[in-house]
């Protein structure tokens, strides 16, 4: 179930920490991959270390540009033929999209909301929309979102990026109705959210630069994740190759945690 040979797998924020290891377990079961990015000579570079790269390519394509997706649609159908899941990595936070002791909730720029919500709310539908219509014409296909764990408990502080994944977990549902409902039962779309893993973009949060001793913030995450640890870019793999494959062929508009059991605790 987990061999993705012949099948053509779209993936945007193949070139992020968490994104790099999702492609290369791609390329490691067989999959075509397509990775969208804005600097397609970045990603190529990436490919090129992987074993099996002749099967893996970058597209040129913004997750925030319509027009950039259509192309790079066609560019994957020339290439691959067709279009079997879409992996929809590319997300992110902005810095003044969360509170600070010098940034309170009443300051917050509207352009840093705007920013958080474009690239996870509409960088997660425009693309759906655009590999989508190619699943909806072949009447089959699968979509994968990239949550957070944030979406499920808003995390403080964090207002922008928890809004906009709560956003992307209703999206999730509404679009897995919509698709099996109207296109075909064989589309599915889920998410994964991963909980707290400790990234180039987290990690002087979560540590201290010098020691690399935990911050007060980085202690309070692990005293509430029950398996005392932060997440590794691997321990996504398993589910995301599940969530994609036939082993979840009744499986659509779920979320699941990938967290070490943080959000099962109830913090006593
Ligand atoms: N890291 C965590 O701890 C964590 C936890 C929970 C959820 N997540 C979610 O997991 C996903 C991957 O996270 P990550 O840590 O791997 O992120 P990352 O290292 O910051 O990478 C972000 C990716 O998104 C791409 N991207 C950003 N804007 C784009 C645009 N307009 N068009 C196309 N691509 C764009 C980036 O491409 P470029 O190479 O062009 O910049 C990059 O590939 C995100 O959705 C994130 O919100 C992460």
């Amino acid at each position: 179930m987990y061999d993705f040979t012949g099948r053509t797998v779209v993936v945007t924020g193949g070139t992020g920490v968490l994104g790099q290891a999702m492609v290369q377990a791609l390329v490691g079961c067989g999959a075509n991959v397509a990775v969208i990015a804005r600097s397609p000579a970045k990603a190529d570079a990436q490919l090129s270390a992987l074993q099996g790269s002749g099967r893996a390519r970058a597209v040129p394509g913004d997750v925030l540009n319509k027009e950039s997706l259509a192309q790079a649609a066609q560019a994957v159908v020339q290439k691959f033929g067709r279009v079997d899941c879409l992996l929809n990595g590319a997300g992110g936070n902005h810095p003044s999209a969360t509170t600070k002791p010098d940034l309170s909730f009443f300051d917050m720029p509207e352009e840093a909301l705007r920013f958080v919500f474009d690239l996870n709310m509409l960088g997660t539908i425009l693309p759906s929309q655009i590999f989508g219509r190619q699943m909806a014409a072949q009447a089959e296909g699968v979509i994968l979102n990239v949550s957070s764990m944030s979406a499920l408990r808003p995390l403080t502080r964090v207002l922008g990026y928890s809004a906009a994944k709560a956003g992307v977990n209703s999206f999730t549902q509404w679009l897995a109705v919509h698709l099996a409902q109207e296109y075909s039962p064989r589309i599915r779309v889920n998410a994964i959210a991963p909980g707290f893993f400790l990234t180039e973009q987290n990690r002087f949060l979560l540590t201290d630069q010098e020691t690399g001793a935990l911050t007060a913030r980085g202690q309070s995450i692990i005293n509430h994740t029950p398996m005392g640890r932060f997440g590794a870019p691997d321990d996504l793999l398993g589910t995301m190759l599940w969530l994609l494959s036939p082993a979840s062929s009744f499986v659509t508009g779920i979320v699941v945690p990938v967290d070490g059991g943080f959000s099962a605790f109830g913090g006593v």
